[in-house]
């Protein structure tokens, strides 16, 4: 008899132990905005379907559509997370009100402060440079430094780089506002315009294959464009990629400007539960290998290594700014576009 109850209660130990985490409501859901649209993500949401019985439902728009939706839609939303790309789009939603603060769970706390909003609004879920390429053929290392010496004479002509609407641009005048002071990095602008070898057009990928095209010599991007070149489909693109070498700025100083891809949690979710699951998915070690690795990104989690196509371009040091400061700084870095005359 005595062995029978050990047994039974063996039995159902090892039953609750094997449903540890796994929800079987089917009605079980969340509701995610994002503006990725990366093949990354919808594995990434698949396997936590699998692995949780929650369904994720997705709705994928531009960054400013889903802001808008959110604002139309108020308390009435099904979304319970947002992801988008850039740490001032994060603190402009925080700013709209359309974020709750997070509590503090596992996983959380391994993000470094500067990937996150000081208030807890939003998180970090994955990481990206912004940084100098070069032309292989016309341009030597040693002839590069700082994002500051872009603006040196010595470019005139040479720099490809996308317009003042574009948000990796305004974060990256933000970060050299907050680093600078705004009288210097008023005269950045106006130096970098002087130097460009066309008034700004086009993505990312266009400055790299301007560069390509022999049109200019320098360009800044961000790092995972490079490697999504390098591994496209397109000759072109892998051409391009491969006439240009990635330099990392200001490595004697503050270190290269980074962002990040963030979530926040929605104010009106309904399913906060299951929003908290999924972003401690995400951020869990194993998933943040997958996560960064597919889009040549960076993890957030500082025990996770980078793919070794990321680290082909080797170790970097970077500005660990507060992303909230850089959030705060976009407006005034809009105006010194303005002001210096970048398009
Ligand atoms: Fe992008």
């Amino acid at each position: 008899m005595r062995i029978l109850l050990a047994l039974i209660s063996l039995t159902l130990l090892v039953g609750c132990f094997s449903n540890r985490g796994k929800r079987t409501n089917s009605d079980a859901e969340v509701n995610i905005y994002t503006d990725r649209h990366y093949p990354v993500d919808d594995t990434l949401f698949k396997n936590f379907e699998k692995e949780f019985g929650i369904k994720v439902n997705v709705v994928k728009a531009k960054s400013e559509d889903l802001l808008s939706r959110l604002e139309k839609e108020g308390s009435a939303t099904k979304a319970d997370i947002l992801i988008t790309t850039d740490a001032a789009r994060l603190y402009q939603a925080k700013k709209l009100g359309f974020f709750q603060q997070m509590q503090k769970i596992k996983g959380f706390e391994a993000v470094p402060k500067y990937l996150k909003d000081t208030d807890g609004y939003w998180i970090g879920l994955t990481k990206r440079a912004r940084v100098i390429v070069y032309s292989k053929d016309r341009v030597q290392a040693s002839e590069l430094s700082t994002y500051e010496d872009l603006a040196n004479e010595k470019w005139k002509g040479r720099i490809a780089v996308r317009s003042k609407e574009n948000i990796y641009n305004q974060s990256l005048l933000a970060s050299l506002l907050a680093a600078n002071g705004e009288e210097k990095t008023l005269e950045w602008v106006k130096g970098m315009v002087q130097n460009m070898y066309q008034s700004p057009k086009g993505n990312d990928r266009d400055q790299v294959k301007a560069i390509f095209g022999g049109k200019a010599d320098v360009a800044l991007v961000n790092t995972y464009y490079v490697g999504q070149m390098l591994n496209s489909d397109d000759q072109i693109e892998r051409e391009a990629a491969e006439s240009v070498v990635v330099f990392y700025p200001n490595q004697e100083g503050r270190g290269a400007h980074v962002n990040i891809s963030g979530a926040g949690l929605i104010k009106h979710s309904k399913n906060t539960e299951n929003a908290y699951l999924l972003l401690k998915y995400l951020l869990h070690p194993d998933n943040q290998r997958i996560f960064a690795k597919e889009n040549f990104e960076y993890p957030v989690h500082p025990e996770v290594n980078v793919s070794k196509h990321v680290l082909a371009w080797g170790a970097f040091i970077e500005d660990t700014v507060e992303l909230s400061r850089i959030g705060e700084l976009n407006t005034a870095a809009i105006k010194l576009f303005d002001k210096g005359g970048w398009k």
